[in-house]
Parts: C-alpha cells; structure tokens; sequence
C-alpha cells in the first residue's frame, strides 16, 4: 500500500513573475487534476503548504504562491529545472458542469483569483458552454494585480472589470469588487451561477450584495481556505463543523457554506 503523505518531486518547467511576492512557479505534473483542488508543497525541514491550482495543462499544474512565511520564503530560494516536493491533488474542486449553460459571474480578490483562474479560463475558452459570463477582479493596488498576461485575453474572452482598491495613477477601475456587483446585468437571475473567492471580510460582502441581486444561496460557490495539515481529511486541522475542508471542500455551495463555523 503507497504512503498518501510521501511527497513526490516535481521540477519547476518555468517561473513566472507577477509582483515582488508572487510568482506562479510552473510545475512538471502528468495526471487528473481540476480547477480549485490543492497540492501540499514541501520544502524539507521547513514544512508543507496547501496551494491552490492556478493553472492547468498537458504535462504541468501552476501554483501562484505568495511568499509569506517560513515555507514560502524557502520555495522562492528554487530557480526553473530545481524541483519541490508535492503531494496531491486534493479537495473536490469546481465542477464545470455545475456552471455549463448559466449566466456565470466570478467574483475573486486578490490570490483569490488563483483558485478559480482554471474555470475562467475554461469557459474563455470554450464559450458556447457558457451562457455569459463576466469576471470582476480585484486587487489592493495596480503593482498588486495577477495574472496580467492572462487579463489581456480576458478582455477578449468575456465581460472583465479588473478593479484596484486605490491607485495613484490614473487608468484603473477604483472601489472594491462589490461596487460592481449592483452593475451586473442578467437575462434570467433563475439561470445565475456566481462564484466568490478571496478573503474572507471580501467573500462575505460580495455574497451580500450578489443576495441583493436575488441570486439565491444554491446558486452561489465559495472557497474556503483553513489552516491544513495532512490534506487528507485525517488530522482534523482543517474542520469547520462537521465539514473537512480539504475533503469536502475548499469549494462549497453557499447552502453549506454559510453553516461553516468555528
Ligand atoms: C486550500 C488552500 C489553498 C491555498 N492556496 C494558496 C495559493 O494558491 N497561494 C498561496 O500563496 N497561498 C495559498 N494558501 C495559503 C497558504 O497555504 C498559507 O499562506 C501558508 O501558511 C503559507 O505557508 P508558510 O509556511 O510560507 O507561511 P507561515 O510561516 O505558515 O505563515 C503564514 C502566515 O502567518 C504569518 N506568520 C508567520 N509567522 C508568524 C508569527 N511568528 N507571528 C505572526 N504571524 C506569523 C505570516 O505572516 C503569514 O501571513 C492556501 C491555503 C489553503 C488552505
Ligand atoms: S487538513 Fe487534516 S483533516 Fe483536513
């Protein structure tokens, strides 16, 4: 029987950079893995950490890591062709078909982005799986926002407001993603699906004013994050009421969402 908490080595086919702190770091990987699910990344001695997918191809997953601490830090010490320790994937990940013919509206802040960025651009991809779909994106400042070569084809793809909570330049959208939420237009609001990613106090929010949209909780998808250890719904780290959330989650249907408490 394999030992689910060995990790396996995977080299680093390319780094891409999209600000001081944040890179995506581009990992060899051949096998099944979707949109919202997570890989345990290890640095020996230093320990593990859950990142979200942010990107998916034939023969590699994207990680967008952000360097905040003591495994992080060490994983931005490793240059393209060195390899980290992964295992995974993990969680239940989005669902395509859950959003396949509805009017789909992504919400995401920040790194938030990263978790949902493989349904954005699965559907950018593939339109006519879609009814419609628009994407509001927010960051902290201009020098913050991800993914800028992926928001280029965005623009083409889909209706994208990439928004900036302050900018001391002109050229950006300003406000938090909520402001644009009342924009929203809708043929059938029956026919909505939403998903909401980022922090908490943003997630919290957006849902609010989606409410407000008469977008109803069954129609609304969250992600949520939780300090993890084994990722295997074993150590009990992770759980949120009777839910793991690297088991039955990090993508819940607001309907069980909103029940996740401490
Ligand atoms: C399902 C899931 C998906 C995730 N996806 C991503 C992703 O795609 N990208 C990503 O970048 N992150 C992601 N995260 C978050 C990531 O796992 C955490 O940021 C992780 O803790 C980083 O590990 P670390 O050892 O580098 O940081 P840690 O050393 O564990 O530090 C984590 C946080 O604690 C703070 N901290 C550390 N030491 C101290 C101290 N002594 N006193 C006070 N505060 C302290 C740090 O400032 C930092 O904010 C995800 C988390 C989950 C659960
Ligand atoms: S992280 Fe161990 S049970 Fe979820």
């Amino acid at each position: 029987m394999t030992n689910a908490y060995v990790p396996f080595l995977s080299q680093i086919k390319e780094i891409i950079r999209h600000t001081e702190i944040e890179y995506t770091f581009r990992m060899h990987y051949e096998g099944a893995v979707k949109p919202g699910q997570f890989f345990e990344v290890s640095v020996p001695k230093f320990g593990e950490a859950p990142i979200s997918v942010s990107g998916i191809g034939e023969d590699y997953v994207d990680l967008t890591i952000r360097k905040v601490g003591k495994v992080t830090n060490e994983v931005f010490e490793n240059q393209e062709g060195k390899s980290l320790f992964m295992r995974g994937p993990y969680g239940n990940g989005f669902q395509i078909s859950d959003y396949e013919g509805k009017e789909l509206v992504i919400v995401a802040g920040g790194t938030g982005v990263s978790p949902v960025k493989g349904v954005i651009d699965y559907f950018g991809n593939h339109p006519e799986k879609v009814k419609s779909m628009k994407v509001i994106a927010g960051f902290k400042s201009p020098k913050d926002i991800l993914f800028k070569d992926d928001i280029k084809r965005w623009e083409k793809q889909m209706d994208l407001t990439v928004t900036v909570d302050a900018a001391e330049e002109p050229g950006y959208r300003v406000g938090l993603v909520t402001k644009y939420i009342p924009d929203l237009t809708f043929e059938q609001k029956e026919n909505v699906a939403a998903i909401v990613v980022g922090p908490p106090i943003m997630m919290k929010f957006a849902v609010e004013e989606l409410k407000k949209r008469e977008i109803c909780d069954e129609q609304i998808w969250i992600s949520q994050e939780r300090k993890m250890c084994c990722g295997l719904g074993k150590c009990g780290h992770c759980r949120m009421g009777d839910a793991y959330i690297c088991l039955d989650g990090p993508v819940f249907r607001y309907t069980d969402g909103k029940k996740l408490v401490d």
